[in-house]
């Protein structure tokens, strides 16, 4: 049996728990579950000479970016200039910083920190913006194996995406991978859209794309998560307010500009103005993690969303009642599940999100004889799938106060079956299924390629 070399940006290590979920808890549980090498950056930023030095913990192996690595790679080019690009935020996008040799640089180090270590018949996946060069390195080397490459963030509209200086690069380099996988249907549309509207690719009679003498395939593999792990969450009595009536409405998202926060509070905010028999009420508490903290825009929005929490705390809190709980950290995994359980609504509203396993896993941890209710924003990847979610444009903070309405309102009934339909796309869709879905698929191209050549 081949080797599953995985490769991503963030690693775990396998023995500690994670205190946030995403895409590094998926990825621990697709390499706990195969014979497989997990490679990537351990999070530090050493001096350049000790940047190389790898460790190794059981199946993970890491290394180290210096400081420049980091601000012209990590910081740079990956999320002040993809992320925003990728997320349809070209006003926030440094597309002049001159980032991109750097880019290339860390991936082409990482690449010879792998090289000695891989085996031919390896099979090796990618994860994630920050690696997109990482195959075509591979390539330089003479390495042959199959690549895939998996992008958790969306794939832009086509005119979008060739804003970046870079673009022509960065599809040569993602035609170095023998199978590209995107969360949606919509995100290999505009994938194919830019592939042979903007390159003039011409797609073949297997569906793939030949371009740059390349032949590509492209596919959706909506990622899941593993459900069992929120299923034994209880409800926390000390996550009860002190009036046992109160409601709690949970949002848990990295402290992104991409999140919709503002416009959520502002939603909450507008819920209590129109409908003041919630007032004392209903509680939102918002936890949310910081990350990127050197960005810009990062601090811009911590800045603008302190204000909002404040303002909105100050003109309608009571001695007993605040009501937006703001944190401003991670929370241990454990501990997320029963929040989620002692939610009766989630919401989930970004203004643009690859997919979202918040989603996820607040379905996951609800009591299926009494669960609560997901708002979800149509431009999260999850919408696609989890129809039966409150769907809002987040955008429209008239509507998402209805939403919230709704859910305040919404009938045990209708929550149950509401519900019972997305646990059991939640379970039918999960991290084990995804990865499973996405390596029978790259192993097939291989097999469509010879057929090809005959
Ligand atoms: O989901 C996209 C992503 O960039 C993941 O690759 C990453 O694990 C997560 O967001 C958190 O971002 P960061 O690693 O920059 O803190």
């Amino acid at each position: 049996m081949s080797r599953l070399v995985v490769v991503s940006n963030r690693v775990l290590d396998l023995s500690k728990a994670a205190r946030a979920g995403g895409v590094a808890v998926t990825l621990a549980d697709v390499v706990r579950t195969h014979k497989a090498l997990w490679f990537g950056w351990n999070g530090e930023i050493k001096p350049a000479d000790e940047a190389d030095v790898v460790r190794r913990k059981a199946r993970v192996t890491t290394a180290s970016l210096s400081d420049i690595e980091y601000a012209g790679y990590y910081l740079g080019y990956a999320n002040s200039v993809l992320w925003p690009v990728f997320h349809n935020r070209l006003d926030l996008a440094q597309l002049e910083a001159r980032f991109y040799e750097r880019f290339v640089e860390v991936n082409r180090r990482l690449t010879s920190l792998l090289h000695p270590m891989l085996r031919p018949d390896d099979i090796i996946w990618v994860h994630d913006y920050h690696l997109i060069p990482f195959a075509a390195e591979l390539r330089k080397r003479g390495i042959g194996n199959l690549i895939g490459f998996f992008l958790h963030i969306p794939f832009p509209p086509w005119q979008t995406f060739m804003a970046v200086p870079e673009h022509k690069e960065l599809a040569r380099a993602l035609a170095a991978y023998d199978l590209v996988g995107l969360q949606t249907k919509a995100d290999v549309g505009n994938f194919i859209n830019y592939m042979t509207g903007a390159l003039h690719g011409r797609i073949v009679p297997d569906g793939r794309i030949r371009l740059f003498d390349q032949l590509i395939a492209v596919a959706s593999f909506p990622i899941g998560i593993d459900p069992t792990n929120f299923a034994k969450a209880r409800r926390a009595s000390d996550l009860v307010q002190a009036h046992s009536s109160v409601c709690r409405v949970v949002g848990v998202d990295r402290l992104d500009y991409t999140k919709g926060l503002p416009h959520k509070f502002k939603a909450f905010g507008q819920l209590l103005d129109k409908y003041p028999q919630y007032q004392r009420q209903v509680v939102l508490t918002q936890i949310a993690p910081p990350t990127r903290e050197s960005v810009e825009a990062y601090s811009d929005i911590r800045h603008e969303l302190e204000s909002l929490a404040g303002s909105i705390n100050g003109r309608l809190g009571e001695l007993d009642w605040v009501p937006i709980h703001y944190i401003y950290r991670s929370m241990p995994r454990r501990k997320l599940g029963d929040i989620y359980r002692s939610s009766k609504i989630c919401m989930v509203t970004p203004l643009r999100d690859g997919m979202n396993l918040i989603a996820k896993e607040y379905v996951a941890a609800q009591d299926a004889a009494d669960p609560g209710v997901l708002i979800l924003s149509q431009f999260a990847g999850a919408a696609e799938e989890m129809t039966e979610a409150l769907i809002v444009n987040p955008y429209n903070i008239e509507e998402t106060a209805e939403a919230l309405r709704s859910a305040l309102e919404m009938d045990l009934a209708e929550r149950r079956a509401r519900h019972g339909a997305l646990l059991q796309g939640v379970y039918d869709h999960d991290a084990i299924g995804w990865s499973r879905l996405f390596l029978e698929h790259l192993k097939r191209t291989r097999v469509s390629a010879s057929h090809e050549i005959v």
